[in-house]
């Protein structure tokens, strides 16, 4: 485990995730080129950029399914790189993954395919899982789907349960590949919400990487708050509701072209960064 969901704001500004000058290549190709980047604990990153600029990549290394050639990639203060493969095993406990598509197993339910990191452990009995599975899926608002098999289930909440699957055993950490793409604009829409709650309501860590610059837009206008009746309410507007800890980063040719937060992205000049938000 990297730590726990439920932070203090004590642990606010401690790094929990980093990358520090890190080269990657497949073959004779450079995809990362002196990469440094970091996440402090609750904190979100947007990461930008075309389509086979390293985005899939980056969380590939984050989770030390593939390793760098050179540079350091610390998860929750530790450099994975130096692991082993049982030691990587406990570092992905803590991260949960949400994969483009939602990338469901097509022959198991909904209960199985939400509770599958549970039903793998052996330790945590069936009432225990039921009631995770339960749980995360009233989240995602598809605890009534728990029954069905992917196939009976549309793109968007083929989405959802990926994010319940993701967020079973309270992962402090989530990473999402591209979870917006290829979405109508209400379903996209309620995704976005699922995120910025988890990052605002939860102090989940998290990773986003898409080339969809009006979600990152969203992530950066809005803040979920509590309305204290067991609500959510979103905040928007020039009215500093926007969120402060949404940082960006955009990757251009292997190296980063920009990294702050989503006005000082609006207004770079960088040539590239001009050219991809206009
Ligand atoms: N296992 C691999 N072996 C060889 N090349 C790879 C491998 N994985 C990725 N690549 C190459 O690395 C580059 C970056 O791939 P990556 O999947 O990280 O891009 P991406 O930014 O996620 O793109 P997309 O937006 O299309 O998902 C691509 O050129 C891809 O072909
Ligand atoms: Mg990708």
């Amino acid at each position: 485990m990297v730590g726990n969901r439920d932070c203090g704001e004590g642990d606010m500004g401690e790094p929990m995730i980093e990358f520090r000058g890190v080269h990657k290549s497949f073959g004779d190709e450079v995809i990362l080129r002196d990469v440094s980047f970091r996440v402090d604990r609750g904190d979100a990153i947007v990461i930008l950029g075309a389509s086979g600029s390293g985005k899939s990549t980056i969380l590939k290394l984050i989770l030390g399914l593939i390793g760098p050639e050179e540079g350091e990639i610390l998860v929750g203060g530790r450099d994975i790189a130096p692991l082993s493969e049982r030691e990587l095993v406990e570092v992905r406990r803590g991260i949960g993954m949400v994969f483009q598509e939602g990338a469901l197993f097509d022959s198991l339910s909904v209960r199985e395919n939400v509770g599958y990191r549970l039903f793998e452990e052996d330790a945590v009995d069936e009432a225990e899982i039921e009631k995770a599975v339960r749980r995360e899926l009233g989240f995602v608002g598809l605890e009534d789907a728990i029954d069905k098999m992917p196939a009976q289930l549309s793109g968007g909440m083929k989405r959802r349960v990926g994010i319940a699957r993701a967020l079973i055993g309270s992962p402090p950490v989530v990473l999402y590949d591209e979870p917006t793409a290829g979405l109508d604009p209400v379903t996209k829409r309620t995704i976005l919400e699922l995120m910025i709650r988890l990052r605002d309501l939860e102090g989940v860590t998290s990773v986003f990487v898409t080339h969809d610059l009006h979600a990152a837009s969203v992530m950066a206008g809005e803040r979920a708050v509590a309305d204290g009746g067991g609500g959510v309410r979103f905040l928007s507007g020039g009215d500093g509701a926007g969120a402060a800890r949404n940082r960006f980063v955009m990757l251009q040719n292997g190296g980063i072209c920009f990294e702050g937060d989503y006005p000082g992205l609006m207004r770079s000049t960088d040539p590239y960064v001009r050219k991809f938000v206009s």
